[in-house]
């Protein structure tokens, strides 16, 4: 049976116990909500591919209570320590450099000598890492090739009994997973994500790679169908047709509207969560309003052309 555990002081301690001994705990960020096991633990880290069904050369995010502790895992540079200081805590993935010898499962890195890293901003994720004084692998807490889960109930609904736990602190404020940014070598955005690709370039005072689909670097839900609704999904709907379930986006009559004003950042924030609702009605065809490639909508439009893509 999964225990549910609340954003309270006994439940981040009752998680952390059971991190250190080995369990898998889902536990919210401010993107998704990831599945958790102790980052240093072989069997802990197995669990979570069996649970995730997932293939197992996808290597996972390791989640750090403070900078120090990531310093003990990665090789650091000055590029990283520029990005670090704008955006972290917050959603932003780092490639870099594993330090040999780190405590680290291999399971995580899947034999890789790069370590992806992540310091999350929401306050309930901080708590419990510190509390849990590991290293803590997590995955977005879903099923493999299932859409990524921004509340508690979507981690119920999606793995059920294959989660010891679940500690609950409410709807993820991004909704969108981290952008991972490589620096194992030249800069290179590996996954769009929660910040943008300007602003990283902004403060690296560079132009940033982006990876092709081609490359051979496996990265993130990189295979092309991924974040997959039962329904299937229709993109850049201008009109929408009869039967249709209708997420919108702008000033558009529709069942449920990604943000009314267009604002990309509210619009990021339910996409996950809308695209679970309009699944759950049962409809044969989910159809989505245009985003604007822009900003976090390049972000947003990556999860909808592989929610789109072809099974
Ligand atoms: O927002 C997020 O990043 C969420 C929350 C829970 O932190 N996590 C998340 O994890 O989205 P996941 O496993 O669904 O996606 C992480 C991606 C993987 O698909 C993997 O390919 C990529 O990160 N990755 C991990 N380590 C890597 C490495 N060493 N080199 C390249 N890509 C890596
Ligand atoms: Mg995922």
């Amino acid at each position: 049976m999964t225990e549910h555990l609340s954003n309270t002081a006994e439940g981040l301690s009752r998680a952390a116990s059971l991190l250190r001994d080995g369990a898998l705990v889902a536990f919210p960020t401010e993107t998704v909500y990831g599945l958790g096991a102790d980052a240093g633990n072989d069997r802990a880290v197995a669990r979570i591919y069996e649970a995730k069904g997932r293939p197992s050369f996808n290597p996972l995010i390791v989640h750090l209570a403070d900078l120090d502790a990531v310093k003990a895992l990665v090789e650091w540079s000055s590029e990283a320590d520029a990005v670090a200081e704008a955006f972290w805590p917050g959603p932003l993935t780092l490639v870099l450099p594993l330090r040999p010898g780190a405590p680290v499962s291999k399971l995580v890195t899947a034999g890789l000598d790069t370590l992806a890293v992540r310091l999350p901003a929401a306050p309930v994720a901080q708590a419990l890492l510190r509390e849990t004084a590991r290293p803590v692998a997590a995955p977005s807490a879903n099923r493999s090739g299932h859409i990524s889960p921004t509340r508690a109930e979507h981690v119920a609904a999606s793995l059920g009994d294959r989660v010891d736990a679940i500690l609950d602190g409410g709807p993820c404020s991004v909704g969108l997973e981290s952008t991972i940014l490589g620096l194992a070598g030249r800069p290179t955005l590996l996954r769009p994500g929660g910040i943008t690709i300007e602003a990283l370039s902004h403060v690296l005072g560079q132009r940033i790679a982006e990876r092709h689909e081609t490359d051979k670097i496996s990265a993130p839900g990189q295979t092309r169908s991924h974040y997959a609704p039962n329904a299937l999904v229709r993109l850049n709907a201008v009109d929408f047709e009869d039967g249709e379930a209708r997420l919108g986006f702008g000033d558009v009559d529709c069942d449920l509207n990604l943000s009314p004003g267009e604002d990309l950042t509210e619009a990021a924030a339910n996409l996950f969560e809308y695209l679970h609702r309009l699944d759950a009605t049962g409809a044969a065809r989910i159809a989505v309003s245009p985003i604007p490639h822009i900003g976090l909508g390049v972000a947003i439009n990556d999860r909808l052309s592989r929610a789109a893509a072809d099974r």
